[in-house]
């Protein structure tokens, strides 16, 4: 039994020993080779051997991960083996779609299954351990790390991030291809103010409760995740870090969460430059009484934690849980059993980027592809006509690969140019704007499209000469993800004159969009006929985006983000609360709105197109026993096969807290025939019909709501039905 073994472990451990299973380092040097001669890396591993931490993270590969693991194993007293960690977020060699993109798929399984291949080629390079998923709820485009996440939805967000750990964990966390996983930033990361990485986030409880923590929760009460981050910002004035109702109140506590909490890179030290802590001595003290276990490069642990217990100041049973929680998600990767059994098989690394990997990065590259518009029908391009293919982004093989791409190699994605050539497309290729390289900065150089203009000339006369545009323009792979706020996210450099300028020479243009996030496309959408959002689609980007332009693939994403009309109406979200000055009113000006702008998106959450059309009808409630049934019909009405996510949004109309306009609450995608129709059900129970209200309690009240159905969150079926729990 785990926990006995953990009990006579803890009892043999010294003080020193304790704290270093909570200590974790991270390594940038080559483990095989030579360790730096009298550098922090050499007394990084000398300490390795000393028993004095418990975890790596940025070691990886077989022969790395062995040769530090052996330090452990072989050379510290006890021999505790120590767990690798590493941000496989998107795939791990083969790289699918950035999450942003995958989670517009609303395709759970396949979602699943991507992180199942991901944790399948990270445990085959001897990883046991994943910072992933990030389950961070954003509002707001201009922060960088939108890409990482599920976008804004709480109900979606929840769904997908079960979906991502058990991908990642599987059915058994000691079979040797299954890796912990992390929900991240807890809480509240993604309401950066401003949408300025690392600042501070400020937001009321019931916010907190209702649109925060549901992906969290599900997590951990669904899908057992073995650890949870916590974050860099301050909520209420506490950095996360140090903030005890977050991480023992909620996540332990009233969750059950037994696996362990790993701060934030060096969080637990910025806790000194928030003015929380008056130093690392305090950082440390706060940090572990908050319940923050293991101590990600900050050293705060490493350099005062035993201090603080001899002094009496942190009580050696808070230490105790602590490294408990940590040597238990070693047993439960069956670590103890076998420190090497990630790095045994020397034929394991032959999986990465097999033909079947590839295979479902493909499949979920194509579903993860959301057809903005589409005026008369101007996409799928038709065989035999005159293409002209426009734009660096083009015939960038490194951009699709996106940020937080783990062990994918640089510049190794299908780009459109290459698979154009694959599917035979006839077309005429120009760069337009150069790609130049801008700011510098970890892990590699951002790029962005600046000043120049060289390639203008060129692209618009084979615009002039070709029946139709493809335009491809948008952000570089590493223009989004962390530190990568923007204030101003329209097409970065000189993109947007290059799409004007093409447009004005042939205005059969058809945009397609590589981002990491929502971009301003209000110029696009007022004159450009056809706009196809692709992300960063990972490896196989270039054969998905070519097989939705040719209609190979009939394109069936549903956006996971609102798309602004301009920066200065961030934050727009669907869910919002009424205002008690709703309006419209006419000729009036004094209710809730912009005197330049609609309030409404120019994209909303859940639109997407297809070639085919859906038409929805006979909505149709009934009610038994402790649950609601809303059905309705759904009918391809065109003449291909296509998929759509039929979404359900539900409204409460009056409750003793505002509840917003409507939110969703159930989705089913479903694949149809030209000319059929099926019957879509949803189920509503007290989980859907209830909330939180403002100090953390679930409530469902009786009382009149509202349903709608659609092909997005403006879906008009509606209906009506009055819930009484009695
Ligand atoms: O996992 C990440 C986290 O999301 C941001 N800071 C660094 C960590 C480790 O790379």
């Amino acid at each position: 039994d785990i926990e006995g073994q953990i009990d006579a472990l803890l009892a043999e451990m010294t003080l020193e020993e304790k704290v270093g299973q909570l200590t974790q380092y991270s390594s940038f040097w080559d483990a095989t080779g030579p360790a730096p001669q009298g550098g922090e890396q050499e007394e990084k591993f000398e300490q390795v051997r000393e028993g004095r931490v418990g975890s790596m993270l940025n070691v990886v590969g077989r022969d790395e991960v062995r040769a530090v693991q052996e330090l452990a194993v072989e050379d510290s007293r006890l021999g505790i083996p120590l767990i690798f960690g590493y941000d496989v977020v998107h795939g791990h060699k083969t790289i699918f779609p950035i999450p942003l993109a995958e989670s517009a798929s609303w395709d759970i399984d396949l979602i699943e299954q991507s992180a199942r291949i991901a944790a399948v080629e990270a445990a085959a390079q001897g990883l046991n351990w994943t910072f992933a998923p990030m389950v961070d709820i954003s509002r707001d485009p201009r922060w960088g790390r939108v890409m990482e996440g599920a976008g804004e939805d709480p109900y979606l967000g929840a769904r997908i991030a079960v979906a991502r750990v058990k991908g990642f964990q599987g059915d058994d966390l000691s079979a040797d291809d299954t890796i912990a996983a992390t929900i991240k930033h807890l809480a509240g990361y993604g309401f950066a103010e401003g949408g300025r990485d690392y600042n501070t986030a400020d937001f009321g409880t019931v916010t907190l409760h209702n649109v925060i923590l549901p992906p969290f929760k599900a997590a951990v009460e669904e899908a057992d995740v073995r650890t949870a981050m916590n974050s860099f910002n301050i909520l209420n004035g506490v950095p996360a870090t140090g903030d005890a109702y977050l991480q023992r109140d909620l996540l332990k506590e009233a969750w059950g969460f037994d696996g362990f909490i790993v701060s934030d890179w060096a969080s637990g030290r910025e806790m000194i430059d928030h003015g929380f802590a008056a130093g690392p001595r305090d950082a440390a003290e706060l940090a572990i009484e908050a319940g923050s276990d293991m101590d990600m490069e900050s050293y705060i642990y490493r350099d005062h934690l035993a201090g603080l217990v001899e002094s009496g100041a942190v009580d050696m049973a808070i230490v105790d849980d602590a490294v408990r929680r940590v040597l238990r998600v070693k047993h439960e990767l069956g670590l103890f059993k076998d420190p090497y059994r990630y790095v045994d098989d020397p034929d394991q690394e032959d999986i990465l980027m097999s033909p079947d990997h590839r295979a479902v990065a493909l499949d979920v590259a194509k579903n993860s592809i959301v057809l903005l518009k589409n005026k008369a029908s101007l996409l799928p391009l038709k065989g035999g006509e005159k293409v002209a293919l426009i734009g660096a982004l083009a015939a960038d093989k490194d951009t699709p690969l996106g940020n937080w791409r783990a062990a994918g190699e640089t510049g190794t994605a299908v780009s459109v140019v290459e698979g154009f050539e694959a599917a035979g497309v006839s077309f005429t290729y120009r760069e337009g704007a150069a790609v130049e390289v801008g700011e510098a900065g970890f892990p590699q150089p951002v790029v962005v499209n600046t000043t120049d203009r060289s390639g203008f000339d060129a692209a618009v006369a084979a615009a002039r000469k070709a029946d139709k545009v493809v335009l491809v323009l948008g952000e570089d792979g590493l223009q989004s993800g962390e530190g990568r706020s923007r204030s101003d996210i329209g097409l970065p450099g000189v993109q947007q004159e290059l799409l004007e300028a093409v447009h004005a020479a042939n205005p059969e243009t058809v945009l397609v969009v590589m981002s990491g996030r929502p971009l301003i496309l209000d110029w696009a959408d007022a004159n450009v006929p056809a706009i196809v959002q692709a992300w960063h689609l990972g490896h196989e980007s270039g054969h998905a985006i070519t097989s939705v332009l040719t209609g190979d693939h009939n394109p069936g994403g549903k956006l996971p983000m609102s798309f602004p009309r301009s920066v200065g109406q961030i934050p727009v979200y669907y869910n919002y609360m009424m205002t008690g000055r709703p309006g419209p009113l006419e000729n009036e000006v004094f209710w809730s709105h912009y005197n330049d702008l609609p309030n409404t998106p120019l994209y909303a959450f859940g639109h997407g197109l297809s070639y085919t059309g859906f038409n929805y009808s006979g909505l149709e409630i009934t009610q038994g026993g402790r649950s609601v049934t809303v059905s309705v019909t759904l009918e391809n009405t065109g003449d291909v096969a296509g998929t759509e996510v039929a979404q359900l949004y539900l409204r409460d109309p009056v409750a003793s807290v505002v509840r917003p306009v409507r939110e969703l609450k159930g989705f089913e995608k479903v694949m149809l025939e030209p000319g059929e129709s099926t019957l879509v059900t949803f189920e509503l129970t007290d989980a859907e019909l209830g909330f939180y209200d403002p100090y953390g309690n679930f409530k469902v009240e009786n009382g009149d709501f509202e349903v709608y159905v659609g092909g997005s969150s403006a879906a008009d079926l509606g209906g009506s039905f009055t819930w009484s729990s009695n």
